[in-house]
């Protein structure tokens, strides 16, 4: 019988990682069944035993599930220790092993696709919530110049930047404080392009031929990636690339290979342009 694994989410019909990771299977001969599985809001913990009772490999855990994932790992790895989220499950025997594997994700993609290195350069990341602490420690790890989080609620900006300052040196404060300063990369981890509202991003942060990347994607320019545009970003990439490194560091973490993504990662960029 084929290896089992699934997505966990809430809503979870729209979900690509089904395709994506059926795409990867396929192209490395893997012997492996992947689904999308809903699970009730307060329901996570009991949805996911029935998975591992039903004989669930692995898991991927997105949105609302992925401190729900944290709480139920018997072990974690240190970057989903740091993260403070799993968005990636392994099971074997009574051990429920959570890993997480965005920022390596949104770091792959950006030096590997995008192609633009981040050691030595000024990262500004926009949002202090479970996205933007998922990917402090990964781009910590490249060995930037600067690191400053910005976030409409300043103290929480502090307070995220305050818990990596045995890595590194990281700055928090309200969008406001980066009036005046310039930075190479800009990262928007915010959640506000759901609510369709804009950004209260100072005018200028945009370096010469900097990279806007928005961890968001969908059909057409995100609303951060226009205004980036508008206002200087050299260069502009939005989060559909990330999705899919995150999804290949999984396979990776379950199966021991690692899969090519150009191939997936052009396929569905064609399918949001149709
Ligand atoms: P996630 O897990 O996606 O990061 P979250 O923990 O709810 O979700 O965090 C959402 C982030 O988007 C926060 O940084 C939030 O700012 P606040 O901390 O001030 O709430 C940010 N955000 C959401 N809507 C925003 C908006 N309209 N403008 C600016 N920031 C916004």
């Amino acid at each position: 019988m084929s290896d089992l694994y699934a997505v966990f989410g809430n809503p979870i019909a729209h979900s690509k990682s089904p395709l994506i990771h059926a795409a990867f299977a396929a192209a490395l001969g893997q012997d492996m069944r992947y689904e999308a599985r809903l699970a009730p809001v307060d329901g996570f913990a009991s949805a996911v035993a029935e998975f591992v009772a039903a004989g669930g490999k692995g898991a991927n855990v997105t949105v609302p599930f992925k401190e729900d994932a944290f709480r139920l790992a018997t072990r974690l790895s240190e970057r989903a220790a740091r993260a403070g989220a799993v968005n990636t499950l392994g099971f074997a025997g009574n051990e429920v092993f959570g890993d997480n594997t965005d920022g390596a994700g949104l770091v792959r993609d950006i030096t590997h696709n995008v192609g633009c290195a981040l050691a030595g350069k000024r990262i500004l990341l926009l949002g202090a919530g479970g996205a933007s602490r998922g990917v402090i420690a990964p781009l910590l790890a490249e060995g930037p110049a600067a690191l400053a989080i910005a976030n409409r609620t300043a103290t929480k900006a502090a307070t995220l930047a305050a818990g990596f300052a045995d890595l590194a040196p990281v700055e928090g404060g309200d969008f406001g404080r980066y009036a005046g300063r310039r930075f190479d990369v800009v990262i928007n981890a915010t959640s506000a392009s759901l609510s369709g509202e804009g950004l209260p991003l100072p005018t200028g942060v945009f370096a010469p031929g900097s990279l806007a990347y928005d961890m968001m994607y969908g059909k057409g320019e995100t609303p951060f990636l226009r205004l980036a545009r508008e206002q200087g970003a050299g260069r502009c990439a939005d989060g559909l690339g990330m999705l899919v490194e995150q999804a290949a560091e999984a396979f990776f973490v379950w199966r021991g290979v690692r899969p090519q993504t150009a191939a997936v990662l052009a396929d569905l960029r064609s399918g949001l342009a149709g």
